[in-house]
Parts: C-alpha cells; sequence; structure tokens
C-alpha cells in the first residue's frame, strides 16, 4: 500500500520499450528520488513489445514483474492500473480505445493518433470513461516553461503579437541513415507529428488555440537506405515550416526540422507581445529570458535588455532532488511528466495536457499537411471543451 490510505500501488503496464519506454521506466523508477513524498506508489508492472524475447529481456534487466503477448493480454489483466503507450504513432489509437474501453488509465506518448478523427475518438472515449487520461508533451514540465507560463498568465508580456518557434534537429543530413519507422508515412511518420507536434503545443499552451495555418513540408532526400539496406523513397516530411494565426490575432512561424545542420536537440521560441517578450532554448534549459518594457529606458544608465531568469531545478518541491542550483535537462522534464500523470492517477484528478489539448496540436498538424498539399491557408477544426 501507498502512503495514501485509499491508495494502492499504482501498476503500470509499458506497451513499448524502445527509447522512450526505457525513459518512461527510466522516470518510475527514479520518480521516489524527485518527489519524496508525493503520496503514491508506482510499480514498472508489466511490459509487452513487438517481441516476447525482447520482453524477457527487459523484465530482467529493469524490474518488470510480468510480460505480456501483446497489447491486448496486457490490457484484460486487472492488475494494470495504468496503460503507457510508447509505440510507434500509428498504434497509438487502437490500443488507447482498447485500454479505455476496458476502464484503464491511459498515458500516451505524443502525438496523440495519427489523424484528427483518430484523435477525436480518442479524446470522446476518454470523457466517456472518465478515467485518467494523459499525453506526453514533457517540454511542459521543464521549470523555465513553468515560468514562461507564469510571466505570460501574469500579464507581464501584454497581449501576445507575434512568435516564432522551432524544433530542429541534423539527423536527416546523414544520407547513409537508414529510414525507420519515423520516415514512413505508413507507420505515422514525419518530424511534422515528431518535433513539430511538441513545439505547436508550446505555442498553443503559452499563446492559446491556433486559428489558422499555411504550411510546406520539404523533401531534401528523396532517397536513401530502408531497413533492409536497399534503396528506399522518402515519403515523409523531413523538415515542415507553418504561416500561422492564433485566435487571439498573433502571428507567427513554426519550423520543425531533421535537416538544420549542426543543432542537436535544439527546441527554441521567441514569444513577443505589447509590454515585454520571452525566449527560450532547450540546449540552454536553466534559463529563461525576459524583456520588460516597464524597465527603465534613458539615453543613458538605462537597464533595459533581455534578462536571464534563473530557473534551473526550482520546482517547488522540498527537499529538491538534486539541488535547486543543479543543472538540468531534457529528462527532467520526462520526470516532471510522469510525476505529474502518476499523481494525478493517485489522486484522481484531471491531468494535464489532455486528450484535448493534444487532440487541437492533431488539428493543427492536419491543418498544416492539407495546406502543403493543396497550397491553400487551412482553418483548423474548433471541438467544444
Ligand atoms: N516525448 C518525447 O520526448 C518523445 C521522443 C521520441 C519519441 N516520442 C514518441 O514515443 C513513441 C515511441 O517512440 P520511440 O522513439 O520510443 O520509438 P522506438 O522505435 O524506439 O520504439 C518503439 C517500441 O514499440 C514497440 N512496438 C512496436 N510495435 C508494437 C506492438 N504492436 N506492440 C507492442 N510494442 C510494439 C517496439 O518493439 C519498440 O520497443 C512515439 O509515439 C514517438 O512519437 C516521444
Amino acid at each position: 500500500m501507498g502512503i495514501y490510505k485509499n491508495m494502492k500501488t499504482i501498476n503500470i503496464g509499458l506497451v513499448g520499450f524502445g527509447a522512450m519506454g526505457k525513459l518512461h521506466a527510466f522516470c518510475v523508477s527514479s520518480l521516489p528520488y524527485y518527489f519524496e513524498r508525493c503520496g503514491f506508489e508506482a510499480s514498472l508492472y508489466g511490459i509487452c513489445t513487438s517481441s516476447l524475447e525482447h520482453s524477457k529481456d527487459v523484465l530482467e534487466r529493469y524490474g518488470f514483474k510480468k510480460i505480456y503477448e501483446d497489447a491486448h493480454q496486457m490490457i484484460s489483466d486487472p492488475c494494470i492500473d495504468v496503460i503507457d503507450i510508447c509505440t510507434p504513432n500509428y498504434l497509438h489509437h487502437e490500443v488507447i480505445l482498447e485500454a479505455l474501453s476496458a476502464g484503464k488509465n491511459v498515458l500516451c506518448e505524443k502525438p496523440l493518433c495519427v489523424t484528427v478523427d483518430e484523435a477525436l475518438e480518442a479524446y470522446h472515449a476518454s470523457m466517456r470513461t472518465g478515467t485518467v487520461c494523459g499525453i506526453v508533451f514533457n517540454n511542459r514540465h521543464l521549470s523555465p516553461i513553468i515560468r514562461a507560463k507564469q510571466l505570460i498568465d501574469e500579464g507581464r508580456i501584454g497581449d501576445i503579437i507575434s512568435f516564432s518557434g522551432e524544433y530542429l534537429h541534423d539527423s536527416a543530413i546523414d544520407t547513409k541513415k537508414k529510414a525507420g519507422w519515423k520516415q514512413n508515412s505508413d507507420y505515422g511518420g514525419g518530424v511534422l507529428y515528431d518535433l513539430g507536434s511538441h513545439i505547436i503545443d508550446l505555442i498553443y499552451y503559452l499563446c492559446g488555440e491556433f486559428e489558422s495555418v499555411f504550411g510546406r513540408a520539404q523533401i531534401a532526400f528523396p532517397t536513401r537506405p530502408g531497413q533492409n539496406g536497399e534503396e528506399w523513397q522518402t515519403n515523409a516530411d523531413e523538415a515542415f515550416y507553418i504561416n500561422a494565426r492564433l485566435k487571439c490575432g498573433a502571428c507567427g512561424s513554426i519550423t520543425a526540422s531533421k535537416l538544420a545542420t549542426g543543432t542537436n536537440d535544439d527546441l527554441n521560441f521567441s514569444i513577443y507581445g505589447t509590454k515585454g517578450a520571452i525566449k527560450f532554448s532547450l540546449m540552454e534549459p536553466d534559463w529563461i529570458y525576459f524583456y520588460d518594457t516597464a524597465d527603465k529606458s534613458d539615453s543613458f544608465g538605462g537597464d533595459r535588455g533581455f534578462k536571464r531568469i534563473e530557473c534551473v531545478q526550482r520546482y517547488g518541491i522540498s527537499p529538491a532532488f538534486p539541488a535547486v542550483k543543479a543543472s538540468q535537462g531534457w529528462v527532467r522534464g520526462h520526470i516532471g511528466s510522469m510525476g505529474a500523470y502518476l499523481g494525478a492517477v493517485a489522486s484522481g484528478e484531471k491531468f494535464t495536457p489532455s486528450f484535448r489539448d493534444a487532440l487541437h496540436v492533431q488539428a493543427v498538424i492536419e491543418a498544416a499537411y492539407r495546406s502543403a498539399a493543396n497550397g491553400k491557408c487551412e482553418k483548423i477544426r474548433n471541438f467544444e471543451h
């Protein structure tokens, strides 16, 4: 039993153990260090991947209790409380629906699904079952993003006028690199789903819903080796450029690219308002940059300029782990995401980012792909809250 009287241990069933499954398992195992008295216990209970042999290896190496042949078998186990989906994108929809109809809580990696219709079905199913559902937009859980949201909500940058957001990698520059499912549109591949969903979500989270988009997709390398080493035709965008207008009237641009030579994991944005501005770069995850027009401006001796605000490990958690002054990185956002989601499962409270948030991001993605195909500006579909 956990610390809360009515709270048993939360048994997690992980579907998929590639890059993200491994990270989710690491996050769950790390929670007692980061959140000493969080009021719940979480157990890496079940694992299923696309191969039983791999699942057995994962069970032995990472301390899971049970392996399952597939997601159906895992979902039918009454011992499982949370289905945590870390599979390729095209598999999310089916697993979400089946898990929800079995009354499970569901945490799903981004993007929620591949199409808006699938995402809408998932959202409606989550509303019907009332279990705790969430999407992994991990960057929302980083201290500079939490601070940026606070500054914007306090009105410190005024009304938002414009923005630019980028998520840049350089992995597609290497033409010898084999295409995986992320480079194959049949499996929900494409950089807009992959990197684009994150930066679209951050602009949505900080500035509000999108109204319309104009999109342009780019494939710079039409062929590369496929999984079998033979020549393979690229069919998913390697870079995607969006010109957007938000419902608040702000205009701006979004770039998601794996063609950005020299970048590593470069998510960055600038948001400009009537009273100030905010800048962030994931490659400098300890700081948020804030410009305040209320600062004194003088011909000589003024103190205006972008201020670098320290965010480091300021998560309002005591005792802090690691120490407040310690620098942080990408993994910390995932730990925050996992802690917040399982905390919501333990308390039965609603979790954000929700399936409704993910549905809006999905609608922006779909409209951007439509625009890239027909060369027209596309309106974003609206959904009730
Ligand atoms: N939030 C983030 O920072 C972030 C980063 C990368 C990827 N992602 C998302 O995470 C998800 C997984 O991406 P990844 O990079 O870990 O992919 P991956 O290719 O590294 O791993 C996919 C895993 O799914 C398993 N799998 C495939 N088919 C399966 C099936 N039918 N049943 C059970 N397991 C199956 C594979 O065995 C593998 O373990 C995707 O939705 C992706 O968009 C999120």
